[in-house]
């Protein structure tokens, strides 16, 4: 899984070009996990909604709308991005969770599909819009799925949408308001390569819809895993997709009318695609262990500390695989910041190629919840991103000044 180029140019090159850190994509990367996707749901009527928390660099967005792939938001600023990366409101989806009513007519306003998530607001809606707008209802079909905890979201304890137990009074609601329902949508959870997960859900979503009779799109979420190490299972997408595209159809021809698919990746599409590169600055020889210091930390990637998540690193200054040596690697950010987590989720040591200070640290699968979910922690500058196409490196976010800081404060 160690790769010294994207398209052609070198990690090292381009750290020496961008400096350090730095997030790099590979445009070709996105484009194959697209048409895989794509291939996996042939056959049935589909749409891809791009779950864009995952990375809302207008660039990436940009990239996906050129490949015919809607979006999912889940805040009005999400949606500005999309709007000024070129979508149509109509090719917006607003999933938001327990928001104010103002942001769902706020992007009513801007013509996006609402996914409502909880009753008060489906009333609300029922009362401002009756049956001229049609929306989405988001359901919690009480299944368990994810990679961590923190990263299940349809099981019965979890806050996202409405329970499926709760039928009854969402349909008193609709009836009431005369809703419009035009899908149903479920997100089981993020990192799940088990394809049952997905029927299980899928099948619960639609026992429910018999009782909807305007449904026009059932929206089954994202969720599908990524591989992170060479030996680590991704999804069999392939398989997961027939299965689910069988079920569906199924489903239509019960229900009576053929519905549209939509399903909402974000990892799928961009994890694999980006890499973030770091520069060692310290090797600590501890009588404990040794450590690689690096130039970044939590404070840019915090999927290890927050979910003890696993992200294949590698030195990217070094291909000799005949020296090796084990290394806890470790960031600069004054908490125990560490970035070489196991398959466990417990702190560990990594073997890497022989570092020395100044070579570039390089991590996989940093294209999703990697840069956005990054932080101005310890008052560091957010790094910058690069997108390579067509054998071009460009950079499409600007590393940060201290201006950046100081914006806003008085
Ligand atoms: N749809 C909805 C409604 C979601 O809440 C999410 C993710 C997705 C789609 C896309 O899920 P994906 O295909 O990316 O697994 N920050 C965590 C992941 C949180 C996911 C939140 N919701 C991580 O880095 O693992």
């Amino acid at each position: 899984m160690a790769y010294y180029s994207i398209q052609g140019i070198q990690l090292t090159e381009l750290a020496k070009q961008f400096g350090t850190p730095l997030y790099v994509y590979n445009a070709d990367k996105i484009r194959e996990k697209i048409s895989v996707l794509k291939g996996s749901f042939s056959n049935i009527p589909l749409k891809i909604k791009y779950a864009c928390k995952a990375n809302t660099n207008l660039s990436i967005l940009r990239l996906m709308r050129s490949q015919g792939v809607e979006i999912d938001v889940v805040s009005p600023q999400e949606l500005e991005l999309a709007l000024l990366a070129g979508y149509e409101g109509s090719q917006v989806t607003f999933t938001p969770s327990g928001v104010d009513f103002s942001e769902i007519e706020f992007a009513v306003s801007k013509g996006a599909i609402v996914n409502l998530d909880n009753l008060s607001v489906l009333e609300k809606f029922g009362k401002a819009y009756g049956n001229t707008i049609g929306c989405l209802i988001r359901v919690k079909p009480h299944v368990f799925g994810g990679g961590n905890e923190k990263i299940m979201t349809a099981h019965p304890e979890s806050k996202f949408g409405i329970s499926i137990h709760q039928k009854a009074e969402i349909l008193q609601l609709v009836q009431q308001y005369d809703i419009k329902i035009i899908g149903l949508h479920q997100h089981t959870g993020s990192d799940i390569k088990d394809g049952q997960t997905f029927i299980d859900a899928a099948s619960a979503v639609f026992d429910l819809a018999k009782d909807f009779k305007d449904l026009e799109i059932i929206d089954l979420g994202g969720g599908f895993k990524v591989p992170y190490a060479p030996n680590d299972p991704g999804i069999n997408m392939q398989e997961v997709g027939a299965a689910m595209a069988q079920a569906f159809q199924e489903f239509c021809e019960q229900y009576g009318k053929q519905l549209t698919l939509w399903v909402e990746p974000g990892k799928f599409l961009v994890s694999e695609s980006g890499t973030f590169l770091t520069q060692a600055t310290v090797v600590k020889r501890d009588p404990v262990k040794t450590f690689v210091g690096i130039n970044s930390g939590l404070n840019h990637l915090i999927r290890p500390m927050m979910y003890g998540s696993y992200h294949y690193i590698f030195n990217a200054s070094n291909d000799n695989d005949a020296q090796q040596e084990d290394y806890r690697v470790v960031g600069n950010i004054c908490e125990t910041d560490t970035f070489s987590f196991d398959f466990n989720g417990k702190q560990n040591e990594r073997s890497l190629n022989k570092v020395q200070e100044g070579d570039i640290i390089a991590m996989a699968n940093a294209g999703a919840y990697g840069f956005t979910m990054a932080s101005h922690y310890n008052s560091r500058f957010l790094p910058a991103e690069v997108l390579v196409d067509g054998g071009e490196a460009k950079l499409i976010r600007k590393r940060e000044t201290l201006e950046d800081l100081l914006r806003n404060q008085l």
